[in-house]
């Protein structure tokens, strides 16, 4: 099947459920005018992570790689009034970015954008022992298993541990990929796959974006 019709499909139920307002396309604007990489979710991964926020009634979320802050603004207006979204960026020139976008987001209160390795930070965010309900990764990876391992240390029973990017198009089949974001993925799903502390779904997504999928594991 033509990839245009799923772009086409996306497009109709953003369209219909009026998924992107203003801020959320000016986000997406600031991506570009900034040439920074075009790898945000799309509105409807944005909602689909804001129903899964709402669904475990989530008031602590961390969020790995806050790109220009498209998800982290899905992610804070879920929770807003209720929960915290703390974002973890490594390039400082992105951080700003995402730290505007929140501003214009008017979720300055709801979201805090720390700049700094990932997990650096979150040994410093595990000092609160406040449990972590909504961990979503989507940055480097190579580093998809150590993430996962520092957000199961913080999650409680029930928490959900969401990694994008693990089909890349399909590429997660080649075995002998030298391709480290592939090798990342591979042995992340297989981790996930033999891992007895979680139960994980992991599915394939088609739309606006390339062709991937999306790991979502329950902390048992
Ligand atoms: C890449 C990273 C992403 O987070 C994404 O959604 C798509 C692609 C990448 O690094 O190739
Ligand atoms: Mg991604």
């Amino acid at each position: 099947m033509e990839s245009a019709v799923f772009q086409k499909v996306d497009s109709y139920l953003t369209t219909l459920f009026s998924l992107e307002d203003s801020v959320l396309k000016q986000t997406e604007q600031s991506i570009r005018n900034n040439n920074m990489p075009e790898h945000s979710v799309s509105a409807n991964q944005g909602q689909f992570l804001s129903l899964l926020a709402k669904l475990c009634q989530a008031k602590r979320i961390i969020e790995v790689g806050s790109l220009g802050g498209y998800s982290t603004i899905w992610l804070g207006r879920a929770v807003k009034d209720i929960g915290k979204v703390t974002s973890i960026e490594v390039e400082p020139s992105f951080a700003d970015v995402a730290r505007n976008n929140i501003e214009k987001a008017k979720l300055s209160e709801t979201v805090e954008i720390i700049t700094g390795d990932a997990l650096q930070v979150l040994k410093e965010l595990e000092k609160d022992k406040t449990p972590v309900d909504l961990f979503f990764m989507d940055a480097d990876k190579p580093n998809y298993i150590n993430y996962f391992n520092q957000a199961l240390k913080m999650s409680r029973k029930g928490s959900l541990i969401i990694a994008d990017n693990v089909i890349r198009n399909g590429k997660v089949l080649d075995v002998n990929s030298q391709d480290e974001k592939v090798i990342g993925v591979r042995e992340y799903n297989s981790y996930l796959a033999n891992n007895k502390k979680v139960t994980t779904s992991i599915f394939q997504q088609v739309g606006e974006k390339e062709y991937d999928g999306i790991a979502i594991s329950l902390v048992l």
